[in-house]
């Protein structure tokens, strides 16, 4: 069963991070955006375990401002595009990975819908998880919408092919609210923000595996977004090597004034 989303699409608060060696292991402290310190231990470069998963991406690490960003842009973006690293462990990635593939295997990639907003892809909505998988994507809910707000029940699945991309396109505002949220899983990939109007206001973001990227207001509304094919993959000068990657994603409800 292929759903279609074509017709859906038209389509930091900075961390502040401490390292300290102690012994073998570096401990770092991350301020996170509720302004609380978490700490994570690291072996060799390898996190071990944290208290909170929600820190928010470096800006200047992670964002990469075009020409034609003007400040206020750059603040408009920074408000309404969050990254949050790590957001997923290995082990949840894995575990969201098996039931999402036990799902996908069946179902053949798709290719040749020239005007798709997607290209090579596979996409499912899901209504319910594991046990184990549900807790995530709560984990998700509670970050990104407020109480008050009503969500689609359905969350959004797209597995793309190491070939396959995403146009750039704004997710229609008759099947989707304020707020979109994507976990990446299984590859890294740029997701490329045009201004919709004004072409030359462009900014990517470097999404990592296990991220979690949290897209509202003015980003979702006024700018397009895209993942890069592997050809174009690049940041700041250096490639990004795209390999097959899952995205999972959870929306608001369109509200009556835009429907
Ligand atoms: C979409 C979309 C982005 C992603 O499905 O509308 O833009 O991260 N997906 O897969
Ligand atoms: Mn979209």
């Amino acid at each position: 069963m292929a759903l279609s989303f074509l017709g859906r699409r038209c389509c930091q608060t900075l961390t502040v991070r401490f390292k300290a060696a102690i012994g073998n292991s570096v401990r770092v402290l991350l301020s996170t955006e509720s302004g609380k310190l978490s700490e994570q231990e690291t072996s060799d470069g390898q996190q071990v375990e944290r208290e909170t998963q929600n820190y928010a991406a470096p800006v200047d690490e992670f964002y990469y401002f075009h020409e034609g960003c003007t400040e206020e842009v750059k603040r408009t973006v920074i408000d309404g595009y969050k990254l949050y690293l790590n957001f997923l462990t290995e082990d949840d990635e894995q575990s969201l990975q098996r039931e999402i593939d036990r799902y996908m295997k069946r179902m053949r990639y798709e290719y040749d819908h020239w005007d798709d907003a997607i290209h090579g892809y596979r996409e499912t909505e899901f209504s319910r998880w594991s046990e184990r998988n549900q807790k995530i994507i709560k984990r998700v809910r509670d970050l990104a919408f407020p109480s008050d707000m009503r969500q689609l029940p359905l969350v959004h699945v797209i597995d793309l092919a190491k070939d396959g991309y995403i146009k750039p396109h704004i997710d229609s505002v008759r099947f989707c609210g304020n707020t979109i949220t994507g976990l990446s899983l299984l590859s890294s990939s740029i997701m490329r923000l045009v201004h919709d109007k004004h072409k030359e206001i462009k900014v990517d973001v470097l999404l990592h595996p296990r991220s979690l990227y949290i897209m509202r207001d003015a980003v979702r509304l006024d700018y397009t977004h895209e993942i890069l094919q592997d050809s174009e993959s690049h940041f700041k000068g250096q490639a990004v090597p795209r390999d097959r990657r899952l995205s999972i994603m959870c929306r608001t409800e369109p509200t009556d004034s835009q429907s």
